[in-house]
């Protein structure tokens, strides 16, 4: 199958040394490209900027912006019939970008932000058969946010992190997710790497969805 895998941040400029951006580290995405090229699979990986080296015989796609990732992900999508975002995408981007260092005299201690679009329900029109996962980064209300991206992104799957603990999320090497496919019921893992979880998920998928609830990690 060909797989398309986003992961890492984006970053979103307000000038030429200043950027806001989400935390990620590429993790748990460089995974997911590198147990679907175990798997067989053709990778695309749409990557935000990481100090990770990328799978071998995977093709990489390197974005900076969440407009980047959306143009890449547009033009990856036809041929691709897994699409798993892991990337941590920004919700927002400055207003106003300067083309020269804004000095700091010059600087208002407010930011004007605009709304980056949502890549997952952007490209929800083109679904057809494709199988669409998502990931969730979540403080609290796990399950209610995972199941409300579920539905608002036309997902079959999302898999939710938490990210208060210090064994899950960003940067370290495991992760305690929940597993919240569409039309079933919430499944927690237990604190597994992300290699694991990655290779799981990418077998998980590979099987009907009525075998998804007792699908072995
Ligand atoms: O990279 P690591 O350090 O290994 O950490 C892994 C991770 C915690 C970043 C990753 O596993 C994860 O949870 N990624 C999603 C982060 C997140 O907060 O997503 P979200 O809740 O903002 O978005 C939900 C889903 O919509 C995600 O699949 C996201 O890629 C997608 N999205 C989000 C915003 C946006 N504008 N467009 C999107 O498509």
């Amino acid at each position: 199958m060909n797989y398309l895998v986003t992961a890492g941040p984006t970053r979103e400029f307000l000038d030429p040394v200043r950027y806001i951006s989400n935390r990620s580290s590429g993790k748990m995405g460089y995974a997911l490209a590198a147990a679907a090229r175990k798997a067989g699979h053709a990778v695309t990986l749409i990557t935000g900027p990481v100090a990770l080296t990328p799978p071998e015989g995977v093709k990489v796609v390197p974005v900076v912006t969440a407009l980047d990732m959306l143009t890449a992900v547009r033009a990856h999508l036809p041929k691709s019939e897994v699409v798993i975002m892991a990337a941590a995408v920004a919700d927002f981007r400055p207003k106003f970008v300067s083309k020269t260092k804004l000095k700091k005299r010059t600087l208002r201690p407010v930011l004007t932000l605009v709304p980056n679009p949502d890549i997952l329900q952007t490209i929800k029109p083109l679904k057809g058969k494709r199988l669409f996962v998502g990931f969730a980064a979540e403080t609290d209300h796990l399950i209610t946010e995972a199941k409300r991206k579920l539905e608002a992104k036309g997902l079959d799957l999302i898999v939710a992190n938490d990210v208060t603990r210090a064994d899950s999320g960003f940067d370290v090497d495991t992760n305690a997710v929940t597993l919240v496919a569409k039309g079933g019921n919430p499944r927690n893992l237990p604190v597994l790497t992300k290699t694991a979880l990655a290779e799981g998920l990418v077998a998980m998928i590979s099987h009907p969805r009525s075998t998804w609830a007792d699908f072995r990690f």
